[in-house]
């Protein structure tokens, strides 16, 4: 099973501090653990930078989000034939905030997804329930009907070329993370739902944790049997703490 850290830098940075960054984290992680994947994700306005100074090393650059449509009159919207066009090779679909602040539903996020699938781009697909759904107990029903409504729709040849994220929304920039064992528990039922649809699908589709994610509780979350590593934000805006969750996620393998 292949293992990943992935960045989402969100909204943050500007032109200088983000070509800092890129440059940060090519020059440092060419020696570390290369058996895991390095994914970062900029805001859109640096992406072409960002596929510039990789090119050659081992980091995967990706989007945040993408619109749906190939093309057409959709002010402000940027297509993942946009992001191919770039060298972009993966986005990520479906995070909370998209959800919360921008309304998107579970047909969106599938939409989204099959745009991505359909022109040979990896969709890294965000699922997680919020406090009050944790809190009544309904975390699982949540997120089965997350993937559902979003993936339901795929082949199992598309599902195999998904990358999943789980984050929960209560501990997305919050400090509180899950303990390894509720990270682990829906790690699994996550692997359960995809073993429905066969067991190559559920041998194949990296599960990472996504939330409050750092170098000091990163090692119990990554060494569960099924977290594939991990979806980071706050802690991919510092190229030291970033490449440290790297390092963290190789002795896994
Ligand atoms: P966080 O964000 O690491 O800052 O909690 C994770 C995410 O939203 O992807």
């Amino acid at each position: 099973m292949r293992t990943i850290v992935a960045g989402n830098w969100k909204m943050n940075t500007d032109r200088l501090s983000a070509e800092a960054l890129v440059s940060a984290v090519v020059q440092h992680a060419g020696g570390i653990v290369p058996e895991v994947e390095v994914i970062i994700a900029p805001p859109f306005p640096f992406l072409a930078m960002a596929v510039a100074k990789c090119e050659g090393s081992r980091i995967i650059v990706a989007a945040q989000n993408c619109h749906q449509a190939e093309k057409g009159a959709y002010t402000g919207e940027v297509s993942a034939t946009m992001l191919k066009s770039l060298g972009v090779t993966a986005c990520i679909v479906g995070h909370s905030e998209r959800r919360q602040y921008f309304g998107e539903s579970d047909a969106v996020i599938g939409e989204k997804a099959a745009a991505l699938l359909a022109i040979g781009l990896t969709p890294i697909f965000c699922c997680g329930e919020n406090q009050e759904e944790r809190t009544s107990g309904r975390h699982f029903h949540v997120v089965t009907e997350q993937m559902k409504g979003a993936l339901g729709r795929f082949s199992n040849a598309e599902l195999e070329r998904i990358v999943i994220a789980y984050e929960p929304v209560w501990a997305i920039g919050t400090g509180l993370t899950a303990s390894k064992e509720q990270a682990q528990e829906m790690h699994a039922h996550i692997r359960a739902l995809l073993h429905t649809h066969g067991a190559s699908v559920a041998e194949r589709v990296p599960i990472l944790y996504g939330g409050s994610c750092n170098p000091t509780n990163a090692e119990s979350l990554f060494a569960q049997l099924d977290v594939n590593g991990g979806l980071i934000g706050g802690a991919s805006l510092v190229a030291e703490q970033f490449l440290e969750l790297v390092r963290i996620a190789g002795k896994k393998q």
